[in-house]
C-alpha cells in the first residue's frame, strides 16, 4: 500500500543525548518520585466497595507507586450497558471529528510527558529510554488512528457496477470492543488497540493488566479530558476475573487481547461459547523468537544487535530475541564477543540513566525464570549468568543470562525475561534451522545477520514469521514503517500500526441503487 499518509510523521519523543533536555527532565522526575496514583473504574458504585490493591515498583517492592480499585461484576455489567447505549451516536460523528478528538489526545499526552515517563519507570520498571520510546510509541498510534479514521470513516468508496447501477462500501463500528492489554508496553500496547476501536467508531471498555493500572488510568483521564466522552471510552481495572466478565458478555462486538498464547485460546473459547453476535477476535500473543547469525556477518554489529535484543527491556518484549543460531565457524568468536557486552550490562535501579536492565515485572514472572534456568543447569547445559549487584534484594530482578541448547526445539514455551539461547548450526543446515523454528508453531520476529543477499532471499521466503528483520536488531517497530503482529500461536494478525489494522475493529456495509 506505500505511504498512506505522506504528510504525517512520528513524534520527535524526548532527546534523552541533550543535556539541556535530559538533566531538567531528571530532576522534574525525581520531585514526582513521591506521587501516589489511583486507578478505578470510570462509572463506580459509590454504595459498594470493590477490592483495593497496592501497586508496588517492580524493582522495590516495598514501595507502593499507588492504588487499584477492582471493577465489580455489576459494574461490569453496568459499563457495558453504558457503552452500548452511546456507541451509536459515536459512530454517526464520523471519522473526521474522532480523528480530532485522537488527535488531541496525542497533544495531551505530549503535554503530561514527565508523568508517563515517570509511571513507566515506578510502575513497570522501565528504564528512561525505554519509557520515552513507548511514550513516542502511543502518541504516535495516536494520530496513526485518527489519520485511519479520517481514510476510512469519512463517507464511502464507491464501487463498479454497469450503467444504472450505483454501488457504495462504508465502513462503521461494530458496537462496545474490548480491549484487554498487557503489562510489558502498558502505555503503548493499552492506547493503541483503545485507539483503533475509537476510530472505527466502537465504544470501548478497556481492561489495563492488573500490573499496570495507573499508566492506563492518565491514559484515559486524558482522553476523556480531549473530549472523547466518558462513556465512550471506559477503565475496567482489575484481575483476570474481570476480563472473564466482560468477554463472556453477549454485547461485547470484539476483543483486542495482547498477552499469552494460552489466555488467548481462553479468550476464543469463551466468545464461541457465549450467545449473541460472532465477536471479533484480534490476539497478538507470544513468541519463540530466533535469529541466525552466518559467517558473513559483522562480528560487532552482530553483538550490538543481539544484547539490545535479548536484554533490552530485560528481555520483556514480545519481539525479543531467544534463540540466536549462530554458524560452527564463528560461533566461539562470536560467543566470546557478545559475553564481552553482556558482562558490562548494568543491571539496576531504572530510575539511574545508565542502567542497561531493570527488573522483571513480578515475582511470579521471577520464579518461572529462575525454574527455567534451574532446570538448564541440572541438565548440564552450559549457563553463563551475570551476578546480581548488591541492593536489589526487595525487588524483581533476575540476573541476564545466556544458555547453549542444541536447537530451538529444546525450548517449550516463551521465557520472557533476560535469558538467550544459543544454538550452533552448519551452513549446510541453514533450511533445517529454519524449518527448526518454524515448527515451534510461533511467528513473531526473526532476525538474520548476513551479507549474502541468496541466504536473505531464502530465509525470508521460507520463514513463517511477522516480522523479519536482517542485519539490524529485532526490536521496537516503528508506527506505519514496520507494522508489527505475528502468525500461527503469535497471533491473529492484522499488524498494529499498520494499514489493515482499523478495519478490522469495523464492520462493512455496502448499498446497490438501482438509479
Ligand atoms: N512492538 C514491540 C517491539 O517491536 C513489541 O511488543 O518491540
Amino acid at each position: 500500500p506505500g505511504d498512506i499518509f505522506p504528510n504525517r510523521s512520528n513524534s520527535a519523543g524526548v532527546d534523552l543525548g541533550d543535556p539541556l533536555v535530559r538533566e531538567p527532565l531528571i530532576e522534574r522526575l525525581d520531585k514526582l518520585r513521591a506521587r501516589r496514583w489511583h486507578a478505578e473504574p470510570t462509572f463506580l458504585f459509590e454504595d459498594q466497595e470493590g477490592e483495593v490493591a497496592p501497586i508496588t515498583k517492580p524493582h522495590d517492592l516495598t514501595i507502593e507507586v499507588g492504588t487499584r480499585r477492582d471493577t465489580l461484576p455489576e459494574e461490569v455489567e453496568q459499563a457495558i450497558r453504558i457503552a452500548d447505549a452511546v456507541q451509536p451516536g459515536w459512530n454517526a460523528l464520523g471519522g473526521e471529528k474522532r480523528a480530532l478528538l485522537l488527535e488531541e489526545a496525542a497533544d495531551l499526552f505530549e503535554e503530561h510527558t514527565d508523568e508517563f515517563l515517570s509511571l513507566c519507570q515506578r510502575e513497570a520498571g522501565k528504564t528512561l529510554p525505554d519509557a520515552v520510546l513507548e511514550l513516542r510509541e502511543a502518541v504516535d498510534f495516536l494520530r496513526f488512528y485518527a489519520g485511519e479514521a479520517r481514510r476510512l470513516f469519512s463517507g464511502s468508496f464507491a464501487l463498479p457496477g454497469p450503467t444504472g447501477e450505483e454501488n457504495r462500501l462504508t465502513m462503521a463500528g461494530r458496537g462496545v470492543f474490548a480491549t484487554i492489554s498487557p503489562w510489558n508496553f502498558p502505555l503503548a500496547i493499552f492506547i493503541g488497540p483503545a485507539a483503533a476501536a475509537l476510530a472505527a467508531g466502537n465504544s470501548v471498555v478497556a481492561k489495563p493488566a492488573e500490573q499496570t493500572p495507573l499508566i492506563a488510568a492518565l491514559a484515559v483521564k486524558l482522553c476523556h479530558r480531549a473530549g472523547i466522552p466518558r462513556e465512550v471510552f471506559q477503565l475496567l481495572p482489575g484481575a483476570g476475573e474481570v476480563g472473564q466478565f466482560i468477554t463472556s458478555d453477549p454485547r461485547i462486538a470484539g476483543v483486542s487481547f495482547t498477552g499469552s498464547t494460552e489466555t488467548a485460546h481462553a479468550i476464543n473459547r469463551s466468545l464461541a461459547a457465549r450467545d449473541g453476535p460472532i465477536a471479533t477476535f484480534i490476539a497478538e500473543t507470544g513468541g519463540q523468537n530466533a535469529m541466525i547469525v552466518d559467517s558473513s556477518a559483522l562480528p560487532e554489529q552482530v553483538t550490538r544487535d543481539v544484547v539490545a535484543s535479548a536484554f533490552q527491556s530485560a528481555g520483556q518484549r514480545c519481539s525479543a530475541l531467544r534463540m540466536l543460531y549462530i554458524q560452527d565457524e564463528v560461533f566461539d568468536e562470536m560467543v566470546a564477543m557478545i559475553r564481552g557486552a553482556f558482562e558490562a550490562l548494568v543491571i539496576g535501579d531504572p530510575g539511574d540513566l545508565a542502567t542497561d536492565v531493570g527488573p522483571v515485572i513480578d515475582p511470579d514472572a521471577k520464579a518461572a525464570l529462575e525454574r527455567h534456568v534451574a532446570r538448564r543447569r541440572k541438565n548440564g547445559r552450559t549457563v553463563w549468568r551475570r551476578k546480581l549487584p548488591r541492593g536489589v534484594a526487595n525487588g524483581c530482578f533476575v540476573a541476564p543470562t545466556i544458555i547453549e541448547l542444541e536447537s530451538i526445539s529444546d525450548l517449550r514455551r516463551e521465557n520472557f525475561g533476560p535469558v538467550l539461547h544459543v544454538a550452533r548450526f552448519k551452513a549446510k543446515e541453514l533450511e533445517k534451522v529454519v524449518d527448526d523454528i518454524n515448527a515451534t508453531g510461533y511467528g513473531l520476529t526473526l532476525g538474520l545477520h548476513s551479507r549474502i543477499e541468496t541466504t536473505r532471499q531464502f530465509v525470508e521466503a521460507r520463514a513463517r514469521v511477522g516480522n523479519f528483520y536482517v542485519n539490524r536488531n529485532q526490536i521496537g517497530a516503528v508506527v506505519e514503517s514496520q507494522p508489527f503482529g505475528g502468525e500461527g500461536l503469535s497471533g491473529t494478525g492484522p499488524k498494529a500500526g499498520g494499514p489493515n489494522y482499523v478495519a478490522r475493529f469495523a464492520t462493512e456495509r455496502v448499498v446497490c441503487i438501482d438509479t
